[in-house]
C-alpha cells in the first residue's frame, strides 16, 4: 500500500501518515521503525529531545542495509531543542541529531517550540534556565533554520506548536513561511483558526497526540482527563465504519488534510495504524467526528510560559 503525500510549500512531499517516536524509549523506538519500515511506513517523525534517534537511525540504517526500504523513500523528520534556539547554535543542534540518526540530511527539520533555553540547559529548573525572547528571537532561530536547507541539512525546515499570530509574525520578519507547523490536533483539539491560518499562509500542519497520548508521563497528565481512544462517540462512528477508533482517529486527520503520525511500539498495532491510510470514512463520519464538542489539549506546556520570557498565552499552540 502506498499513502498518499500532501505537497509543501518548497516543491517537496510529506507522506500522509508517519510513525511517531516520542514516548518510545531505547529498543522499543528501535523494533518499533523497523517494524514500521517494514509493513510499508515511509514517514518517521523523531526529535533530539526524545533521546533515541540513535535507535531510530539504527533501525532505518539496518532496514536499507536488508533491502527493506531505499533511503531515498523515507521521509525522516527530527526537531531542533529549545537549547539550540542562538543561531549560532541552530547547526550544531542539527548536527548532533544527524550524527545521532547516522543521516546526512533529513527530510524535515522542525523548531520544536516557540520558546528558548540557555544553550546546555535541557530542561530549566528556574528562570535562569530560559533565554528571553530578546536574546534569542524566533525570527532570528528560523533564519538559522533556511540557512541549514540552504546547505542541504535538512530538505525542508518547519516549526511545532506555534500560534496564529506567532505564524504570521514569523513570516512578517521574515518573509518566508514554514514548509509545516506541527502541532497537537485531534476531535478534541481541532484548533480551527490554526487551521485556517496555516491555509491561507501555505503552511501545512501535521497532527501529533492524534490519539490522546495517554501514555505521557504521569506528570504530564491533568486530572480526569477524557481519554480520546475511550469516546463512546468516536467508538459508535469507528463501529459504524468497520474500523477501529485509533483507524478512525488517523483517517479523520488525513481527510482534513494534515499528516499524522500516530505512535505505537505495538507491532499490531503499528500495522492496524498503517491501514487506516488507506481507510475512506463517510463524509457522515467525519461530520460526527467535527460535532465532538469536548475541548482537552493532552500536551500542556504552560509551566514553561514565563512573562517577560514568551510573549503571551497565545504564544504556542
Ligand atoms: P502503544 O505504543 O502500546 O501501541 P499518540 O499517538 O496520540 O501519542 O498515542 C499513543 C498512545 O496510543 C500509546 O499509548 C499507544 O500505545 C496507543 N496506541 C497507538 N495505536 C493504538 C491503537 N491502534 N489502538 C489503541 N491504542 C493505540
Amino acid at each position: 500500500m502506498t499513502i498518499a503525500t500532501f505537497p509543501l510549500n518548497d516543491g517537496h512531499a510529506i507522506p500522509a501518515l508517519g510513525l511517531g517516536t516520542w514516548k518510545s524509549a531505547d529498543d522499543d523506538a528501535y523494533r518499533a521503525v523497523k517494524e514500521a519500515l517494514r509493513v510499508g511506513y515511509q514517514h518517521i517523525d523523531g526529535a533530539w529531545i526524545y533521546g533515541n534517534e540513535e535507535q531510530v537511525g539504527r533501525a532505518l540504517a539496518e532496514s536499507v542495509a536488508e533491502g527493506v526500504v531505499a533511503r531515498e523513500d523515507v521521509f525522516v523528520t527530527t526537531k531542533l531543542w529549545n537549547c539550540f534556539h542562538r543561531p549560532e547554535d541552530v547547526e550544531k543542534g542539527c548536527r548532533e541529531s544527524l550524527a545521532k540518526l547516522g543521516l546526512e540530511q533529513v527530510d524535515l527539520y522542525l523548531v520544536h517550540w516557540p520558546i528558548a533555553f540557555r544553550p546546555g540547559v535541557i530542561m530549566p529548573e528556574d528562570e535562569e534556565g530560559f533565554l528571553p525572547l530578546s536574546e534569542a528571537p524566533l525570527a532570528a532561530t528560523w533564519e538559522a533554520m533556511l540557512a541549514l536547507r540552504e546547505k542541504g541539512l535538512a530538505k525542508s525546515v518547519g516549526v511545532s506548536n506555534v500560534s496564529p499570530s506567532t505564524l504570521r509574525q514569523l513570516v512578517a520578519d521574515t518573509g518566508v513561511a514554514p514548509a509545516v507547523n506541527q502541532v497537537e490536533l485531534h476531535p478534541y483539539n481541532p484548533q480551527p483558526e490554526l487551521m485556517a491560518t496555516c491555509a491561507e499562509l501555505g503552511v501545512h500542519l501535521t497532527a501529533y497526540s492524534p490519539l490522546g497520548s495517554m501514555d505521557r508521563p504521569a506528570t504530564m497528565k491533568g486530572e480526569d482527563e477524557p481519554p480520546l481512544l475511550k469516546s463512546p462517540k468516536v467508538a459508535a462512528v469507528a463501529d459504524a465504519e468497520g474500523l477501529t477508533p485509533a483507524q478512525l482517529l488517523i483517517a479523520w486527520a488525513i481527510a482534513r488534510g494534515t499528516s499524522v503520525i500516530p505512535k505505537s511500539t505495538n507491532a499490531g498495532r503499528i500495522a492496524e495504524n498503517f491501514a487506516a491510510g488507506e481507510a475512506t470514512p463517510g463524509a457522515d463520519a467525519l461530520a460526527a467526528l467535527d460535532a465532538i464538542e469536548t475541548r482537552y489539549r493532552y500536551v500542556n506546556p504552560s509551566s514553561l510560559l514565563r512573562p517577560g520570557i514568551t510573549h503571551d498565552g497565545d504564544f504556542w499552540a
